[in-house]
């Protein structure tokens, strides 16, 4: 019998197919959003009793944010990375300085970094930042507030 094998393959081609069809067909949570139709509620996973607001960051402090957000680009002693690619350090970055830059940053992002504070709230924009400009050997004592994450969106 000729028939079987390649009716066999056929029957996986067209499951194959009729799976992916499935998967294009059904709306991310985003475009349900943007449709104004009800996403799914969100999920409170970890976010340790704060807030949650769908499609941002959960996490209630820079800390955490930074753990969870950054670290793994800029490694967890924010002292980067190079290999495939290049994640500039930012303990010891003169360009934190002025809190208006990496506020800039994590909102907009830069080549290879993406805007991750699309995601977050002014708030937490602002906690990330100050996280960073005081850690890792950072001690810019000029805070950001989450008015001027608000303004630099
Ligand atoms: C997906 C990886 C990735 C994540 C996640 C990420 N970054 Fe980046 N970041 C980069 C890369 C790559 C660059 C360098 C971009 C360039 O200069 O072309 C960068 C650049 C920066 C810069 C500018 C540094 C400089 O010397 O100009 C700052 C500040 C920064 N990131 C902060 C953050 C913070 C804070 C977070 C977390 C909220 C974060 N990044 C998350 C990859 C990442």
């Amino acid at each position: 019998m000729k028939i079987a094998p390649l009716t066999l393959a056929f029957t996986a081609a067209v499951t194959t197919v009729a799976a992916m069809t499935a998967a294009i067909a059904q709306p991310s949570q985003e475009s349900r959003a943007m449709a104004g139709q009800a996403a799914p509620a969100p999920r409170p996973g970890d976010a340790d009793g704060a807030f949650v607001a769908l499609f941002k960051f959960s996490e209630p402090d820079g800390a955490k944010l930074y753990a969870r957000v950054c670290a793994g680009c800029h490694m967890p002693d924010a002292k980067g990375a190079k290999g495939a690619g290049f994640y500039p350090a930012l303990a010891g970055n003169p360009k934190l300085t002025a809190g208006g830059y990496p506020t800039y940053i994590v909102l907009h992002g830069l080549n290879g970094m993406p805007a991750v504070g699309r995601m977050m709230t002014d708030q937490q924009v602002a906690d990330v930042v100050n996280y960073v400009r005081t850690h890792f050997g950072n001690r810019y004592k000029d805070a950001v507030t989450a008015a001027d994450a608000k303004a630099a969106r």
